[in-house]
């Protein structure tokens, strides 16, 4: 295992380019399983997690080419079986489940693993597959599905924590394939649903309001192969958006959509930070000592659950109290105890973190717990004073294509080391 060295406090400056979107890219790479024709998928981010999704496919027949930043998927889907091995160190991959289906007729997919940001349960999806004729049962750690005719149907698919990007995904792409109408009530609205959408009517699935609360869909009997190319990444946009405000800096985030990241813009403006949409890039300045700012995640168009953790990062070192409340992973928390080992004086109170901000952390040894908590503590170690390790930075790697890399380029110091 590696860890990550920084050496916090250096002079940040200059541009840094964000790459194609991770969770955007999974459903994608599922969705491919659906056509026997041949697909090539451009931008496409060089991470674990999409590296392991393209293991899966070939487990499932599928043959892959992996160049430099693109995949080319071609050849049948003859396997129904998605292995533990693979779908439990990534939820990402619990989204072969629809297109097995749809193109099968059968799936036996091992349940996603419990999570580190909490509970993750599978109910939605179990509830929209089932809406369109499959029959499901759960056996030895396995969701065991068969459906000899997916037929269209009208569904709810909101939850008690709003609706399920991944359960939406997998509702679209068995939909694509059934017969008749399905309608979507109360779906995912994430910019990576938008995405999937395009991708599926680039295959010629008859698509619409994909991005909205509605989407309905009507079946066709083939999808075919596409050539596509991958958006950026808005939760790593979001991520250097923070940094440049943590490390007080101007930086140009290079291929950042302003538009999917308006609810952490106008909170970062609300507190004294200056963002700019410039282009296809995004411009931040920040110079003086912002205010503390309350957030509530919620699904998208809502501040994301994946940068509140980054987000804290800033409060910790912005002075004053700020309240982070986790309304979509309530226990999404474990960064708190990372960022206190630095000198940040955060606690939880039930459901929420109570950050009083001060003016400087201390570099310190600390453990990486989940990908955006270990982005919240590379903040944290860049701006701190003194040096930073940040141990099983796999995580980081699971989502974020060369941090390291990239971060050097604007004038930080951070390696890897052997743990
Ligand atoms: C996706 C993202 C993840 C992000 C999350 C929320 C991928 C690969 N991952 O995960 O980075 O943090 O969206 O934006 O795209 N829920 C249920 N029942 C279900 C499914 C979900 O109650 O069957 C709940 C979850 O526990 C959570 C909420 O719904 O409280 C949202 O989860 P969901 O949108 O499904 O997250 P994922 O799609 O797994």
């Amino acid at each position: 295992m590696e860890k990550f060295i920084i050496e916090g406090g250096k002079p940040l400056k200059g541009e840094i380019r964000v790459s194609g979107s991770k969770n955007a890219t999974l459903p994608i790479l599922a969705a491919t399983l659906l056509t026997d024709g041949v697909c090539e998928i451009r931008n496409i981010p060089k991470l674990r997690d999409t590296l392991t999704m393209c293991k899966l496919l070939r487990s499932l027949g599928k043959t892959v080419e992996i160049g430099p930043n693109k995949v080319v998927i071609s050849g049948s889907t003859n396997n129904h079986v998605a292995d533990y091995k693979l779908v439990s160190t990534m939820r990402g991959s619990f989204c072969v489940l629809g297109p097995l289906l749809a193109k099968l007729g059968k799936a036996k997919v091992s349940m996603p693993g419990g999570c580190v940001i909490g509970v993750r349960p599978i109910d939605l999806h179990m509830k929209g597959i089932m809406a369109l004729g499959v029959k499901a049962d759960f056996d030895a750690g396995y969701v065991i599905a068969t459906a000899s005719k997916l037929k269209g149907a009208q569904m709810y698919l909101g939850g008690t924590f709003g609706s399920s990007v991944l359960a939406t995904a997998n509702v679209m792409m068995a939909a694509s394939l059934a017969h008749g109408e399905t309608i979507i009530e109360s779906a995912a609205c994430e910019p990576e649903i938008e995405d999937l959408g395009n991708f599926l009517s680039g295959m010629g699935a008859k698509i619409e309001g994909h991005g909205t609360p509605r989407i309905v869909i009507n079946g066709v009997r083939k999808l075919n192969g596409i050539s596509y190319k991958m958006g950026s990444d808005r939760i790593e946009a979001g991520t250097f958006l923070i940094l440049a405000a943590a490390a007080k800096t101007d930086i140009l985030v290079k291929d950042a959509h302003y538009n999917h990241l308006l609810a952490l813009v106008d909170k970062l403006q609300s507190i004294g930070v200056d963002v700019q949409k410039d282009g296809a890039d995004i411009r931040v300045r920040c110079k003086k000592t912002l205010k503390p700012g309350n957030i509530v995640t919620h699904p998208h168009p809502g501040f994301p659950t994946d940068l509140q953790a980054q987000y804290m990062a800033l409060m910790a070192i912005t002075p004053g109290v700020s309240i982070i409340t986790d309304r979509v992973f309530p226990d999404r928390f474990m960064h708190i105890a990372e960022l206190n080992r630095m000198g940040a004086q955060i606690r939880r109170d039930a459901g929420v973190a109570i950050v009083e901000g001060i003016k400087q952390l201390y570099g310190a040894p600390v453990m990486a717990s989940d990908l955006r908590a270990s982005a919240a503590l590379v903040i944290a170690g860049l701006v701190a004073k003194g040096k930073t390790e940040i141990y099983r930075i796999y995580h980081l790697d699971r989502g974020y294509e060369d941090l390291d890399g990239k971060l050097t380029g604007i004038g930080a110091k951070v390696y890897r080391e052997k743990e």
